[in-house]
C-alpha cells in the first residue's frame, strides 16, 4: 500500500468538508486490512454539539459498507505550520476497532508524520476489557 495514496485521500476528503460552524475543515482517510480506502469529512450541524468529526464520519461509513478490519488511518486539516491529531473522542472511536492503527498526520502540502493509536491513546478502554470481569 502507497501510503501516498491514503494521504491523497485524506486531502481531497477535506475539499468534501461541511464546516459553515467552524470554517475548519478535516478529511480523514481509513485503510482496511483488504487494501479498500474509505473517507469521511467533518460534517457540523446548527445544534453544534451534532457536529460530527471527519474520523467518526469515516469509520462509520466503513462500518456501515461491511468493513471492521483497519490498518491506517491518514488525517488531515488546514494548518500549515504543525501536526495535528485527532481529537480525543476519536481516538477512542478508533480504538474500537483495533490498537494497532497506524496513524498519518498530515499537512495540507501532503507532508505526514506517522504515530500510532497506541501512542495517541495510551492506557486505553477497549473492548476486551469488557470480557474480563
Ligand atoms: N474536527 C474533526 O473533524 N476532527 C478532529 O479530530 C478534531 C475536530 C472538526 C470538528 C469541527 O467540525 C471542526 O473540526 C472544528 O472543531
Amino acid at each position: 500500500m502507497a501510503v501516498a495514496e491514503l494521504v491523497a485521500k485524506c486531502l481531497q476528503a477535506r475539499e468534501m468538508a461541511y464546516c459553515p460552524y467552524s470554517g475548519f475543515p478535516v478529511g480523514a482517510a481509513i485503510l482496511t486490512t483488504g487494501g479498500a480506502i474509505i473517507t469521511g469529512c467533518n460534517v457540523e450541524n446548527a445544534s453544534y454539539g451534532l457536529t460530527v468529526c471527519a474520523e467518526r464520519t469515516a469509520i462509520q461509513r466503513a462500518v456501515a459498507e461491511g468493513y471492521r478490519r483497519f490498518t491506517a488511518i491518514a488525517v488531515t486539516c488546514d494548518i500549515k505550520d504543525s501536526f495535528v491529531g485527532p481529537c480525543g473522542a476519536c481516538r477512542q472511536v478508533l480504538m474500537e476497532f483495533g490498537t494497532e492503527w497506524d496513524v498519518y498526520l498530515t499537512k495540507p502540502d501532503g507532508t505526514y508524520r506517522k504515530t500510532s493509536l497506541r501512542d495517541l491513546l495510551p492506557l486505553a478502554f477497549t473492548p476486551a476489557h469488557l470480557q474480563k470481569n
